[in-house]
């Protein structure tokens, strides 16, 4: 079996990250790390580690995108929860040896060489879990 290794971050989207950061770096009192556009992906994160892990919140840039759709179907909330593995290829031919539906079939690269790729709720009991693997 592929290990699943820990958290890496928990994903929540939201309409205006200044305005969220009211609730999670002022009221809540947790550090922010970084706010940085990903053009690729037509939003803007903000990071705020926890204990090894981060709370990262997605604002979309662009009506067009996936996560501006996805605000304007179900509404600011949790998103998706991020696995590191060591091994994404790997993980994901495991899962499809146990017919669990994935959104992404081979490991994406992020900018910065991370692989990634997503599992499709429906298998997962309602959560998109992304799974990492740093480079
Ligand atoms: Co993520």
């Amino acid at each position: 079996m592929v290990a699943v290794n820990k958290i890496n971050h928990i994903a929540v989207v939201v309409n205006d990250i200044e305005k969220s950061l009211a609730f999670w770096q002022d009221a809540l009192g947790m550090e922010l790390h970084e706010v940085r556009d990903v053009p690729a992906e037509a939003s803007r994160v903000a990071f705020l580690p926890l204990a090894g892990a981060e709370i990262e919140l997605v604002q979309p840039t662009s009506e067009e995108s996936g996560i501006a759709k996805y605000l304007a179907k179900r509404g600011p909330g949790m998103h998706h929860l991020c696995l590191e593995v060591d091994d994404v290829a790997a993980m994901l031919a495991q899962l499809k040896t146990k017919n669990i539906r994935l959104i992404n079939d081979e490991p994406r690269s992020g900018a910065d060489g991370r692989k990634y790729a997503f599992i499709h709720p429906e298998s997962t009991g309602g959560v998109l879990v992304e799974l990492y693997q740093l480079a």
